[in-house]
């Protein structure tokens, strides 16, 4: 087949999908690309913000790469009088605002062509059969294959009740040789115990291949690539460990406020949102040992042995800090403290700020502690995770030549400026042996010309192609919690909660938290 002709791939389901040229892929790329084969993806949720910043623009820029089959069909659930032009008018918009690839007519065209909506309340049994019916047409008409993924990005309250309705609608069966699939949005629970719940009832409609549970963390290239910093050269694996690290600091600030969320977020707080799922996530790959294989079953074995081996210091008001955001100045505008915040009860102790000391107990990390913090309204966005190493046991200079001397360090920028930094000493030029840090910096704006595909392009098209190795398992989410738990329950114990400036670096008990172990968090 020529250039300009369809190209034909085996997908993991086995089957050769046609896909249609791309003028938008790079002709010289010989690799084929991981295609989705035919399906629906049925979106619970659309009129939330996720689906309208992320999933929507996602399937469209899938959809631009060449990554959906021609039938491909999106169907919208929700409790809205829409017609299916108006959710298509929906998705247009938002495509159009929050889309990373270019808009291509063409390509719009086509997918909006299987775009559907069906309206209905996650409590009626007749929406769902409508549903039902809705997508039988749909293998008819757009040869889906009575293949069909559920992402449920609605409030965690309603999950059990949409996987019963699936159940009973026959959503949930497999017919011969298609398959079934459910994606969970985070949070995963609010803690040990309703983690577990919610696992048991999802486990009652669908078996775990079939449960893909998202921590959109995992999708980012920069995360992965830590798995391929770590696993694919030999130059970093004879430091990694307590012989050379001196401790591990992990950061993801933020620099936006809760916006439109107060309903999810008050109660939640930044601990349960982020270091739950995102940082301890970031902690597992940074920490595991090596897995034998990219197989879901390698890495996640690997990534749930290290969380197991997970420990909080026994006195939790010296191992963790939190803190609420005041009123103060962002990037120029006056902005609200939490409490002002619209939906937010005055007297909320809601933590939008969490930092936690955590310890490894294991051969290569004993003694090395992992820093976690996480807060909103912080001076500037940024996620990275920092590998501090330990000083040199001896240096032969003196000691103003060697003032200005920090620990040497690896830092993995996770967003926004993605890359990895190494710091290390050099001398400065002139005639005193004056040694000073310097950065060795890699971009990846620079070292490669393709820009990184969001986060939930990758992973829905792992959900419709089969492929969990990015999605965390059960086991992780509940040795997530285990470590969490007590953190939380020791602050719903505590009357009060430390403000900071919004603009600033965090409260100051988090700083305290450094200094009693002689350290100081990286500069944000
Ligand atoms: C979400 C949290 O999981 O991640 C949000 O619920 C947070 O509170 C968001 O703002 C940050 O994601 P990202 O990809 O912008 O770092």
């Amino acid at each position: 087949m020529g250039r300009n002709g369809p190209r034909h791939d085996a997908g993991r389901e086995g089957r050769h999908v046609t896909i249609a040229h791309n003028p938008l892929r790079d002709p010289r790329d010989k690799r084929l690309p991981r295609v989705a084969g035919p399906c629906v993806l049925v979106l619970f949720g659309v009129t939330g913000d996720l689906s309208r910043k992320k999933l929507l623009p996602a399937i469209y820029d899938l959809a631009n790469r060449g990554l959906l089959p021609p039938g491909f069909s999106l169907v919208g659930f929700a409790r809205r009088a829409w017609e299916h032009e108006d959710f298509r008018q929906i998705a247009y918009d938002s495509v159009k605002q929050y889309a990373r690839t270019p808009f291509r007519e063409d390509v719009w065209r086509h997918l909006a062509e299987g775009i559907h909506f069906v309206p209905g309340e996650f409590s009626d049994p007749g929406a769902f059969e409508a549903l039902a019916m809705a997508l039988k047409e749909l293998d008819q008409t757009r040869g889906t294959g009575g293949n069909y993924a559920f992402y449920l990005s609605i409030p965690p309250k309603f999950f059990p009740q949409v996987v019963e309705q699936l159940q009973s609608a026959g959503l949930a069966d497999r017919s011969e040789g298609a398959w079934r699939r459910v994606v969970i949005e985070k949070p995963f629970g609010h803690d040990l115990a309703s983690a577990i719940e919610l696992n048991d009832t999802v486990h009652r409609v669908f078996p775990e291949e079939s449960i893909f549970r998202i921590d959109h963390y995992l999708g980012k290239e920069t995360v992965q690539n830590i798995l391929a910093l770590r696993f694919a050269n030999e130059m970093f694996e004879p430091i990694w460990n307590r012989s050379y690290v001196d401790h591990v600091q992990i950061t993801m600030a933020e620099d936006i406020g809760i916006g439109g969320r107060a309903g999810y977020y008050d109660g939640i707080g930044a601990a349960r949102d982020v270091i739950q799922n995102h940082l301890l996530q970031l902690l597992a790959l940074t920490a595991m040992e090596p897995p034998t294989s990219f197989s879901a079953e390698a890495v996640r074995a690997e990534k749930a042995k290290v969380l197991s081996a997970v420990r909080i210091p026994s006195d939790l008001s010296l191992a963790t800090a939190r803190g609420q955001y005041a009123a103060g100045w962002q990037g120029g505008v006056k902005v609200r403290g939490y409490l002002e915040e619209e939906g937010i009860p005055a007297d909320s102790r809601t933590e939008t700020y969490a930092a936690v000391k955590l310890e490894i107990g294991n051969r290569r990390w004993a003694g090395v502690p992992f820093y976690l913090r996480t807060g909103k309204r912080l001076s500037r966005r940024v996620t990275e995770v920092a590998v501090l190493f330990q000083r040199a046991p001896h240096l032969p200079f003196s000691e103003t030549d060697t003032e200005e001397l920090g620990q040497n360090a690896l830092v993995i920028r996770v967003q926004p400026d993605e890359g990895i930094t190494v710091r290390f000493g050099s001398k400065v030029p002139g005639s005193s042996m004056e040694v000073r840090d310097v950065n060795m910096d890699f971009a990846y704006g620079e070292s490669f010309t393709e820009s990184s595909p969001e986060a939930y392009e990758r992973l829905l098209l792992d959900v419709l192609i089969g492929d969990p190795p990015l999605f965390p398992r059960q086991e992780e989410v509940e040795l997530s919690w285990r470590i969490l738990d007590p953190v939380v329950e020791h602050w719903s114990r505590q009357r009060r909660i430390d403000q900071y400036k919004s603009g600033g670096y965090g409260p100051d008990s988090a700083d305290e938290l450094m200094a009693r172990d002689g350290r100081a968090w990286r500069r944000l």
